[in-house]
């Protein structure tokens, strides 16, 4: 994944580069470094791990320097040391790198064979030992780097800094995003427009097959044949002043789990007509006659879009075919004409997610986006954009922006079914007036279940193994409670369909192994009750998610008894969700875990 960032500036960067790749965490904190040309000299400060440790090499040996680049890694190819760190250096030339070099091996044997020596493990360096064995063939470095394009193959976007030209750096895109800044006497490059925030609100953005030459002045930027290419820029809706505050709380994710009520506010508000009682009209896509709807996406979003195919189906009874979006785009699925195909991610950069819209795209289908990131890759090559508007989201695991997929979701599966004629205005009513109350019973529920969740955590963090279970739409449910928890507190954790459970799970069951069971009273309870006895009589522990009316109608023996109010079934993932992320947050606060940057994840995920 990683996050990249460049100045040309006119006065120091590297503290600034230090701060913008602050914005840039999120794609990958393993290890940092930047790079500048001063006095005529490249020179560089990397460090393992997180910026902070960048940040405390830059204090003991501080680097000058007008120009520079900098990068945070999430690595690919090599262990996260310092000698994998970007920026790479070969004969006077650096290069940051977001992606993957796939034909690095050869290109590697060829420059070892003609007396070249790798400093590092990592597919990166050849882009840098290519440049500069082109350079030392005589080329200019336009002719350099624009000969390293034309060699390598796979996922990059890339920006290079050459010692002998400390005015310039070029910049390439072939999958990742790079976004340019344009300021008044500097000029900039990033990863996205937040990086860049605090600079420059004036962007452009890169497409796929362009490179670019970036000076204080302006920017040129062109194909990889050489011809000029044009641009749009535009006004950055990114703020310098957003983030990087917990407010009360210990961490990103306790913040942004507690964010949940108002979040949703927002996103009911530009989805619903209060006056009206209804959703308000979708526009981009027309639902009425479809045929069916493709639905892909990647980690907790591809949860949110499982959890809206029941939705689909029920209002709309509109056919769904959904996948992981790294399936999705080489199953060769079968399109059919007539359909619209819909795309979920927070970041709107998932690269696995961005491939499966080219590949419906290029079948003909409507294309939606339910994206964080308006201003993202995958927005932007989208037909319709339906924003979810949870706001900036920092924790790498999900929280408030599956609950506001959930909800646009949700309103998009209703107003499907109005325009298909299968649900009835009365019905549109009650569904909407179900999605109204969710920031009031949200807010109920944090308020009330946190000391038992804590409790409850300080039990589960002794186990090694949890199954999750769950029906209709809890079974989602129960996969996104697996996932949270593995996520961020390592414990082992799996999610099944509770009628799955004796096609193999059950085979694990005994004390060492608890079974979170989230179970709502509804058209499923007693058959989710079944399987409850199923574990009881197998000696396995249960922790029991329900609400009063579940509650009331079991006397199992449980480890604990998790009580949420009634609510109805249309709202039941969002506010199920709530208890699943608060036990995953308290069991990894308990373990002592890197809650809001856990291992060996980022959150935006541009490689496949
Ligand atoms: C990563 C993140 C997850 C996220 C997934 C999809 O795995 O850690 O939290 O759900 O990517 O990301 P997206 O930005 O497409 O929603």
């Amino acid at each position: 994944m990683c996050g990249i960032v460049g100045i040309v500036g006119v006065r120091p960067v590297a503290e600034r580069l230090v701060d913008a790749l602050k914005r840039l965490e999120y794609r990958g904190y393993d290890s940092a470094g930047v790079a500048t040309v001063h006095d005529g000299r490249l020179d560089r400060r990397r460090a393992e791990g997180k910026l902070f440790n960048l940040e405390a090499r830059l204090a003991g040996e501080p680097l000058a320097g007008n120009s520079g680049i900098a990068h945070t890694r999430w690595a690919t190819h090599g262990v996260p040391n310092e000698a994998n760190a970007h920026p790479h250096f070969s004969g006077g030339v650096a290069v940051v790198h977001n992606g993957i070099i796939e034909n690095f091996a050869e290109i590697r044997n060829e420059l070892i064979a003609s007396g070249a020596v790798f400093a590092s493990q990592t597919d990166t360096e050849v882009v840098a030992q290519l440049i500069s064995a082109n350079l030392k063939a005589g080329m200019s470095p336009r002719a350099a780097v624009r000969a390293m394009l034309k060699r390598v193959t796979g996922a990059y976007a890339l920006a290079i800094l050459f010692e002998s030209d400390p005015d310039t750096i070029f910049a390439a895109r072939s999958g990742p995003p790079l976004a340019i800044g344009y300021g008044d006497t500097e000029m900039y490059l990033g990863s996205d427009a937040i990086a860049l925030a605090p600079f420059t609100s004036q962007v452009a953005y890169l497409v796929d097959g362009d490179w670019a030459v970036i000076t204080r002045t302006g920017a040129e930027i062109m194909d990889f044949d050489g011809n000029p290419v044009q641009r749009i820029r535009q006004q950055s809706t990114a703020s310098a002043y957003v983030v990087i505050d917990k407010g009360n709380h210990r961490h990103f994710m306790e913040k942004e789990i507690y964010e949940q009520p108002e979040a949703i506010s927002h996103t009911l508000g530009h989805y619903i007509d209060f006056a009206e009682s209804r959703i308000r009209p979708v526009a981009g896509i027309d639902f009425t006659n479809l045929a069916s709807v493709a639905i892909s996406a990647c980690g907790t979003a591809y949860l949110a879009g499982l959890t809206s195919k029941y939705w689909f189906e029920r209002y709309a009874r509109l056919p769904v075919e959904i996948d992981v979006a790294s399936e999705f785009r080489y199953r060769e699925v079968p399109l059919v004409a007539n359909s619209a195909a819909l795309f979920i991610s927070q970041s709107g950069e998932t690269a696995d997610t961005l491939a499966s819209l080219r590949y419906c795209r290029e079948a003909g289908l409507k294309i939606g986006a339910v994206v964080n990131v308006r201003e993202s890759t995958i927005a932007r090559e989208s037909d319709a954009i339906f924003p979810i508007l949870a706001g900036p989201e920092i924790g790498v695991a999900s929280t408030k922006a599956f609950t506001s997929q959930l909800t646009v979701l949700a309103s998009l599966a209703i107003a499907a079914g109005r325009q298909r004629g299968t649900i009835t205005p009365e019905r549109e009513k009650a569904l909407v007036g179900h999605l109204a109350e969710m920031p009031r019973v949200m807010s109920a529920v944090l308020n009330r279940i946190q000391p038992k969740m804590e409790m409850l955590a300080r039990d589960l963090s002794k186990f090694k193994d949890v199954l999750y279970l769950g029906r209709g739409t809890s079974f989602p449910i129960a996969m996104e409670g697996a996932l949270k928890l593995k996520e961020i507190s390592y414990i082992h954790a799996e999610g099944y369909a509770a009628g799955e459970l004796k096609h193999g799970p059950i085979a694990l069951i005994d004390e060492n192994m608890p079974v979170i069971v989230i179970a709502p009273h509804d058209r499923f309870f007693e058959k989710t009750v079944s399987n409850m006895q199923e574990v009881a009589a197998r000696g396995g522990r249960i922790i029991l998610i329900t609400d009063e009316a579940g509650a009331a109608a079991t006397d199992l023996p449980t480890m604990a008894t998790i009580v949420l109010p009634d609510v109805d079934e249309a709202i039941q993932p969002m506010i199920f969700a709530l208890p699943i992320q608060l036990l995953a947050y308290h069991t990894a606060v308990f373990m002592g875990t890197d809650v809001d940057q856990p291992r060996n994840l980022a959150k935006s995920v541009t490689v496949e």
